[in-house]
């Protein structure tokens, strides 16, 4: 994601600085194009050496040097985007009152790029009224601000100051900066968790679904821009999620209802909830008994929500089921494919380890409509989202 990008880093004096080290090196890493220009003071914490060598360009630091005038408003044109980090107490101040006393801020000045800072200071200089004024100055511009960490300072305290580690800017680039919203306008519907079947007022038959997969695949979907709408059944799980719309329901016709209602106009429809298959044929009103050594119970098919909503499907819109196998998967999943009108499935196997309900990983196998299959590793269930949410995105485009 980083490949290609054009970063400017900015560093200041302050002790942080050897953050920034790190911090060149690992976007160069990831293939970005880095520039470090260096305020005077910033020469004492860390050698312009290190940092030519690792970014492999020169350090600028001077205006002018000799004879030669370091072009600053070039510096900010070449540039997708100004890192400041770390940004001292004494650069905030200058920056927030338009001073243009070295490179560093004459670039910041005339920079058409937007700018990102990460500050660095004692806990007393961060909570100073200055500070926050100063700050507030910046953001009411449009840079952004990575907020600094709490833990041991310069000074021997402990406090709030500390300038966010490398990796946690360089997950700010890619998972915020320059994250592309590829499902903006798109609406998505996903299903999760298990259904209860009441049996009487007091009991139930369901299943041992978390709804762990389904939610990671809505927050996916709405962190690509999707407008989602999760229907879920009963969880132990914090469903309180911004920008996801969350609809609980219980039983397997219930989320047939909600389901049918929302279905017509969603672009993507994701069932992951592991809905029964059967419900008991009658519920009966008052608790049952123990009147008799067995108890005989007649049970009923629920409606295949999957299998509905791919008779309706529309063109354009991307169905996707999920199937859970014990044996012959591959058999079964494509079997689904086909007889649900799906567009993709996603196969998980109860042979592997760390896959299926409850788990916090999980490990898929995708069967799309024209015939792929992609077999995938154990990840942590987020990436699997990742993972599912990218196929679909490759149906919806291609
Ligand atoms: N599904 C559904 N409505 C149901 C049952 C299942 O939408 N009443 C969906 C699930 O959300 C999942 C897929 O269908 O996406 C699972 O397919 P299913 O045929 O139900 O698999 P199993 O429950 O494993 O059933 P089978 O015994 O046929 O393998």
């Amino acid at each position: 994601m980083l490949k290609g990008k054009k970063i400017l880093i900015g560093i200041t004096g302050s002790i942080a600085a050897y953050k920034s080290i790190l911090l060149v090196r690992n976007l160069v890493k990831e293939g970005a194009a880095v520039k470090v220009i260096m305020t005077p003071s910033a020469k004492d914490f860390v050698t312009p050496l290190s940092l030519a060598t690792l970014s492999k360009n020169p350090v600028l630091i001077d205006l002018f040097d000799e004879d030669t005038w370091a072009n600053h408003v070039m510096l900010g044109r070449w540039a997708d985007v100004m890192i400041i980090a770390p940004l001292s107490c004494n650069t905030l101040a200058k920056m927030a009152n338009g001073i243009c006393d070295n490179l560093l801020l004459a670039t910041y000045l005339s920079a058409t790029c937007p700018i990102i800072v990460a500050p660095a200071m004692d806990e007393d200089m961060w909570h100073h009224p200055a500070t926050k004024s100063n700050l507030e100055k910046l953001e009411a511009w449009g840079n952004k601000i990575i907020p600094v960490g709490k833990g041991e300072l310069a000074s021997g305290l402990e406090g709030e100051g500390r300038m966010a580690e490398p990796d946690q800017i360089l997950e700010y680039l890619k998972n915020d900066f320059f994250f592309v919203k590829d499902l903006a306008g798109k609406k998505a519907l996903v299903t999760a968790g298990p259904t209860y079947e009441s049996i009487d007022p007091v009991r139930f038959v369901s299943n041992h679904a978390s709804g762990k997969m389904g939610v990671a695949v809505a927050r996916e979907l709405a962190k690509r821009g999707a407008s989602v709408h999760l229907i879920i059944g009963p969880t132990n799980l914090d469903t309180n999620i911004s920008g996801i719309n969350v609809q609980h329901v219980e039983s397997a016709a219930q989320m047939f209802e909600a389901c049918i209602e929302k279905y017509p106009g969603v672009n993507i429809a994701v069932m992951a909830a592991a809905v029964a298959d059967y419900t008991p044929a009658l519920v009966s009103k008052e608790k049952i008994k123990k009147n008799s050594d067995t108890l005989t119970l007649e049970f009923v098919r629920t409606k295949d929500i999957l299998k509905t909503l791919g008779e309706k499907k529309s063109r354009g819109q991307i169905l996707v089921g999920f199937a859970l196998e014990s044996n012959n998967e591959k058999e079964y999943a494509l079997d689904k494919l086909q007889k649900k009108n799906a567009d993709l499935i996603v196969l998980n196997s109860l042979n592997d380890a760390g896959a299926g309900f409850g788990y916090d990983t999980n490990k898929i196998t995708i069967f799309e409509k024209d015939g792929k299959q992609l077999n995938y590793d154990q990840k942590p269930k987020q990436q699997v989202a990742k993972d599912i949410v990218d196929r679909i995105v490759n149906l919806l485009y291609v």
